[in-house]
C-alpha cells in the first residue's frame, strides 16, 4: 500500500517536470546548480539538488566503461547524466586522500609492473595473499601508477593510460564540470575502512572535512554526500559537519532505522535488501522514509542485471517504483535514458 503512494508521489513529481525536458539534451533535465555555488553563473535559477529525485550516482565514475576512478571516468559519468560522481578514499604513507575501491592496489593498477615497487608486496590481516596496499606508498609514488579496469569481461582498451587521483581532484574536476555542462554536479565521498585507518593514526574525519574546507564545499547546501560502512565514524561526523551523512548497508540484520537517523540523513542499502523475490517490497525503502532517510541503493551494472529484468530499464523503473531516492550505477547513461523516458511518459 506504502508503496503505491510512494510510486504516486513520484509519478506527480515528474508530471511537473516540464514536457520539453523529454525532447531536450541532458543538461536541461539537471537540477540546477544553486547560485551560491554558481556565483559566475547569475542566471542559473536556485534548486536543492540534495532533493532532486531520483538521483543518479556515478558509481566509482563510470566503470562499465572505462577504469574506475580516473579523471576520463568521473568526466564520462558526468557527461552521461551522473548527478553525482562517486570517490571511494583510501590513505597514501604520506597521508593523502587518494581515490581507490580498495586499499590493495593490485586489482585496478599496474602495480605489479612496476619492478621499483617489488619489495613493497606484503601481506596484511583482512587480504588474501600478497598485494600492494595504497598506506605503503607514498603520493608522489602512486602517482607513477596507472589505474586498470577492475571487471575481466569490461574493455580493457584503457588500461595503462588513466594515474590514479587524490580527493582533491576530483573535487575540482566536478566543480570545474559545473559551469562547462550549466547544471548542478556534485560528489559522494566514501570512506573505506575508517576503523584500519584509525589504527594506523590516519585521522580519516579531518581529512575528509579539510579538503572539503579547502575547496568551500564544507557549508550546509553543497552539493556532497559523505558515506561510509561503519557508523562509527559517521556518529562522529554527525557533531562536526551539517552535510549529508549516508550509512551504507550490506544486510538488514540489526538495523534500527531510527538510531541511523540519529546521525545520518539516509542510507546506502544493497538493492537486494529492498525488494523480495515476489518483486515486492521488504519494507526496507518505508522503513527508512518514515525516519526521514534518503535511500540510494546500490550497484546497478547493466552487464550484470538480474534475471529477472529484461534489460536496465526495466530494473530501473522497478527501483524507482518501489521509491528510491537515488541509484549508485556504473553506467550512469542507463538510468539518465530510464529517467528521461519516465518523464516522456509521463507527459
Ligand atoms: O558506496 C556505495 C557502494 O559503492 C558500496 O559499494 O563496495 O562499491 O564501495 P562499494
Ligand atoms: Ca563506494
Amino acid at each position: 500500500m506504502s508503496n503505491q503512494k510512494i510510486h504516486l508521489t513520484r509519478r506527480h513529481a515528474l508530471a511537473a517536470v516540464p514536457a520539453m525536458l523529454a525532447t531536450a539534451g541532458l543538461a536541461a533535465c539537471q537540477p540546477k546548480a544553486p547560485a551560491v555555488l554558481n556565483a559566475k553563473k547569475k542566471d542559473t535559477p536556485m534548486s536543492d539538488p540534495e532533493n532532486a529525485q531520483p538521483l543518479v550516482i556515478g558509481h566509482r565514475g563510470a566503470p562499465g566503461y572505462l577504469p574506475e576512478h580516473t579523471a576520463p571516468g568521473y568526466d564520462l559519468a558526468i557527461r552521461m547524466g551522473a548527478d553525482y560522481i562517486e570517490p571511494d578514499l583510501v590513505f597514501t604513507k604520506d597521508g593523502h586522500l587518494v581515490v581507490r575501491h580498495d586499499h590493495y592496489l593490485s586489482d585496478t593498477t599496474d602495480v605489479a609492473e612496476h619492478p621499483e615497487f617489488a619489495d613493497r608486496k606484503t601481506v596484511k590481516d583482512g587480504h588474501e595473499g600478497e598485494d600492494w596496499f595504497s598506506e605503503d606508498l607514498t603520493l608522489a609514488e602512486i602517482k607513477t601508477l596507472r589505474a586498470t579496469q577492475a571487471f575481466k569481461s569490461r574493455n580493457h582498451a584503457a588500461d595503462g593510460k588513466f594515474e590514479i587521483l587524490t580527493f582533491g581532484e576530483v573535487m575540482a574536476l566536478a566543480q570545474e564540470r559545473i559551469s562547462m555542462q550549466g547544471r548542478q554536479i556534485g560528489i559522494y565521498p566514501e570512506t573505506k575502512l575508517p576503523s584500519y585507518f584509525a589504527s594506523l593514526g590516519y585521522d580519516f574525519e579531518s581529512a575528509v572535512l579539510d579538503e572539503l574546507s579547502r575547496t568551500d564545499w564544507d557549508r550546509p547546501g553543497s552539493p556532497v554526500f559523505i558515506q561510509s560502512f561503519e557508523d562509527g565514524i559517521l556518529r562522529s561526523l554527525r557533531g562536526k559537519t551539517e552535510l549529508p551523512l549516508i550509512m551504507l548497508l550490506e544486510s538488514a540484520d540489526g538495523v534500527d532505522m531510527k538510531d541511523i537517523a540519529t546521525y545520518a540523513d539516509g542510507i546506502g542499502p544493497d538493492k537486494t535488501l529492498l525488494a523480495g523475490k515476489d518483486g515486492t517490497s521488504t519494507g526496507f525503502i518505508e522503513a527508512a522514509h518514515k525516519e526521514g532517510l534518503k535511500v540510494h541503493p546500490w550497484t546497478f551494472r547493466t552487464d550484470r542485471l538480474p534475471k529477472v529484468f529484461a534489460n536496465a530499464q526495466g530494473e530501473f523503473d522497478f527501483f524507482f517504483d518501489l521509491g528510491v531516492d537515488g541509484v549508485f550505477t556504473d553506467f550512469s547513461n542507463d538510468a539518465r535514458a530510464a529517467l528521461l523516458a519516465r518523464a516522456a511518459r509521463s507527459g
